[in-house]
């Protein structure tokens, strides 16, 4: 097969930190308040922007706030786990790596004995009916290494006992949310805004913060985990008076994109995009034998994180089925048509397009007919 004419204008496919919005220049960046104090009225009023902008945006539920805290998506779910965990029994679905990454913190780190864990293969979720919304549920909106998402939040009891705690970053921004049956909530600025990795956001519900205040865990917490202050609340962090200092540029950078996401259109627009992006690999997939979605039922498809394997249909052997995605992806690497695009290493051996709101369905059509050629470049050289 010949190289097709056409590459994608933006080869950024990574999943994180993902791909910057259309027409970003580093000049966005030049309103920084660099070398200025985060909690000097410049700074302070940057920090609320953030907050503002986004609750505007995602039409965070009246009464729910919402804080930029340390360590990215990591940092603020690990600042829930171990501020809100042990008041009652703890279930916890895992159906990829970061779930599962939870499910053992949660086990061997914060020692939860009344702990459930209930697991699925990659490609599928766990059995939704079965979670006991009298225990705190913890569990991942959209998998980011499998490519499976939570089709909607039907399974979830709106008149929940215990909290649920949604580890969400790669579908805020991209994706709809029932936010009033999510106690927290957390993401990064790197995934669908494209923004720079370091800061994490959580939002909680008033439940979420009535726990805070009438619960009081076991093992000690860390500073940057702190919430209360003399049993309530800390508001002040939730006004963007963040507990540790946070980078004005990753801040800077951050208002921009939210600019970007309200000049757009909103959140309807950014969902639009992605789902578009979806949309172009679909068609792909749909008209291509050889290659497959990981997620087995089309309802729960990832429009963000998009996890291919190679299908039945594919006539390599087993062992070079497993290197054929690194090795697809590492041709595209070279012909600067695709980065980043090979599955995360603990998922099985496939392909992972980012199809978040900063990228054009118009590359991804583009990158499509590539795939087709590294596929074909692997067939020739094993004469399969
Ligand atoms: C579902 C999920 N959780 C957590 C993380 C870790 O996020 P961060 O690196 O922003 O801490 C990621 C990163 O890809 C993710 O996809």
């Amino acid at each position: 097969m010949l190289k097709p004419n056409t590459k994608p204008a933006n080869p950024n496919f990574s999943s994180g930190p993902c791909s910057k919005r259309p027409g970003w220049t580093p000049e966005c960046l030049s309103d920084a308040a660099l070398g200025r104090s985060h909690r000097s009225g410049l700074g302070k009023a940057k920090l609320a922007s953030v907050i503002d902008r986004t609750k505007a945006i995602l039409g965070l539920p009246e009464g729910y706030r919402l804080a930029i805290v340390p360590a990215s998506d990591t940092g603020a779910v690990e600042m829930a786990l171990w501020s809100l965990l042990g008041a009652r029994g703890v279930d916890v679905l895992t159906w990829e790596s970061f779930g599962m990454g939870w499910a053992n913190d949660i086990k061997n780190q914060l020692k939860i004995d009344d702990l459930r864990v209930l697991a699925s293969e990659y490609g599928v979720l766990p059995d939704l009916a079965s979670v006991d919304f009298s225990r705190d549920v913890i569990f991942t909106w959209n998998g980011t290494t499998s490519g499976v998402r939570s089709p909607n939040g039907d399974w979830i009891d709106a008149d929940r006992e215990g909290l649920t705690i949604c580890d969400a970053t790669s579908a805020v921004f991209a994706m709809d949310l029932p936010w009033e049956k999510l106690d927290v909530i957390t993401w990064s600025w790197q995934k669908i805004l494209g923004g720079e990795a370091a800061h994490g956001m959580l939002a909680l519900s008033p439940r979420a913060v009535e726990r805070l205040e009438s619960y009081t865990p076991s093992w000690p917490l860390p500073k940057i985990f702190r919430m209360t202050k003399g049993g309530k609340i800390n508001e002040g962090i939730f006004r963007g008076e963040t507990i540790n200092t946070p980078s004005m540029l990753a801040v800077e950078d951050c208002i921009d994109t939210l600019k970007w996401a309200e000049s757009i259109g909103g959140l309807a627009a950014l969902k639009a995009r992605s789902e578009a992006n979806l949309d172009a690999v679909r068609a792909w997939v749909a008209k291509t034998d050889w290659i497959e979605f990981l997620a087995k039922d089309p309802a729960t498809l990832s429009s963000t994180s998009i996890c291919l394997a190679l299908s039945d249909a594919c006539p390599l052997d087993d062992e070079a089925k497993s290197t054929a995605p690194k090795r697809m992806a590492a041709l595209l690497e070279a012909e600067n048509v695709a980065y980043d695009i090979a599955g995360h290493r603990d998922a099985p051996p496939g392909l992972r397009i980012w199809g978040g709101s900063t990228v054009e369905a118009s590359d991804v059509e583009a990158l499509t007919p590539w795939l087709e050629w590294s596929y074909s470049q692997l067939l020739e050289s094993t004469n399969a």
